[in-house]
């Protein structure tokens, strides 16, 4: 079967599919590849010179691209930077911007209209901008100061996979650099790490027991939280399914009127600290719901924390798409959905 997309500048590309039956599968299944490739076009890049003077980021983004976003907000916050992360859609240019003031666009197709507008607005205050992007020669690249390419090749699947991974790839890359000077990556062992982790990726059992729910909570804190953002973004794409993230001490506060005897929630705790959810943990099961834990996906990997997310979001993209294949749907083409938004 071949996909056939129309590209910004409108040619028609053709990729093949292989042995795979859909797209986003290939495309989970290319993230090694695919952060290999990113590693090797960003390696040289002077990364303290650009941040040198920057005393404040502002992270920019939509769907995928801003939930990337929200783990470089986090990381990048952890530096010491003031940082703030906004959705492209709902982005308000202050007054000036300040010489120390990096804004980030992060979007796949370096087309998306809401990301467009808020860099037009950076650049008419003549705001430092870089843009990270699958697409080198976009639109939004037209804007940039700096450019960082996710070589993620091209996307077919609606949903995004490989490039939210690569996004992700790159802040924590960029985080490790800045934290120290002389920081290497064994980028082989990287990516075979990676490889190895999604080839022996069991989640049947997972996918038979939440294939038939209508909603689905998530719940984690820190930095997982915002890896299960991004996680219930692809099953509520995907598979048709309300998802709802809450970081877990959020739950007492209101949404556990939502558990009942039929409840299932995912639990993400990519800390292996058994502690950090248990009151959680505990509060659903008492009204009777079922706690689906992740941390399984996590064990006995040894890699820096600041690339866990890139391992905590693989499984949940797996799930989401033989969710799909379960109750019949086509994973590459959810109903009412665009591969790139040129409207606002
Ligand atoms: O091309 P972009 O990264 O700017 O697209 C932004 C969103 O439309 C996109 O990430 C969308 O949320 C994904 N299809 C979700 O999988």
């Amino acid at each position: 079967m071949v996909i056939q997309l129309h590209t910004h500048n409108n040619c028609i590309k053709q990729l093949s599919l292989g042995n795979f039956k859909h797209y986003m599968l290939k495309e989970i299944y290319e993230t090694p590849f695919a952060i290999r490739k990113t590693y090797e076009n960003i390696c040289d890049v002077d990364f303290l010179k650009i941040f040198k003077h920057i005393k404040d980021i502002t992270f920019i983004g939509c769907g995928t691209a801003y939930n990337s976003c929200l783990i470089g907000n986090e990381l990048f916050k952890e530096l010491g930077y003031n940082t703030v992360c906004e959705l492209a859609s709902n982005y308000q240019v202050s007054k000036e911007i300040s010489k120390n003031h990096l804004h980030i666009i992060v979007s796949q197709s370096g087309e998306t209209a809401d990301c467009l507008k808020a860099a037009e607005k950076i650049k008419q205050l003549k705001g430092k901008l870089l843009i990270i992007t699958n697409e080198s020669k976009s639109t939004l690249t037209k804007f940039a100061d700096y450019i960082i390419l996710s070589k993620a090749n091209k996307e077919m699947a609606v949903a995004s996979t490989k490039t939210y991974c690569c996004q992700v790839f790159i802040f924590a890359y960029i985080y490790k650099v800045l934290s120290n000077k002389n920081y290497k990556l064994n980028i082989i062992d990287f990516s075979n790490k990676i490889e190895n982790y999604i080839k022996n990726l069991n989640i049947q059992d997972i996918v038979e027991q939440i294939n038939s729910l209508d909603k689905i909570i998530l719940i984690g804190k820190d930095i997982d939280y915002l890896t299960l953002v991004e996680a219930s973004l692809k099953i509520r794409e995907i598979d048709y399914i309300f998802t709802l993230p809450i970081y877990s001490g959020e739950l007492k506060h209101g949404t556990l009127s939502l558990i009942d005897n039929k409840s299932i929630v995912l639990a993400l705790n990519s800390s292996n600290n058994a502690e950090k959810l248990k009151t959680a943990i505990n509060e659903i099961e008492s009204r009777g719901g079922k706690v689906l834990a992740f941390e399984r996906f996590l064990q006995n990997l040894e890699v820096d924390s600041c690339y866990l997310p890139i391992y905590s979001i693989i499984p949940f993209q797996m799930i989401s798409y033989y969710v799909a294949i379960e109750r019949n749907l086509n994973p590459d083409m959810p109903r009412n959905l665009a591969k790139s938004v040129t409207v606002e």
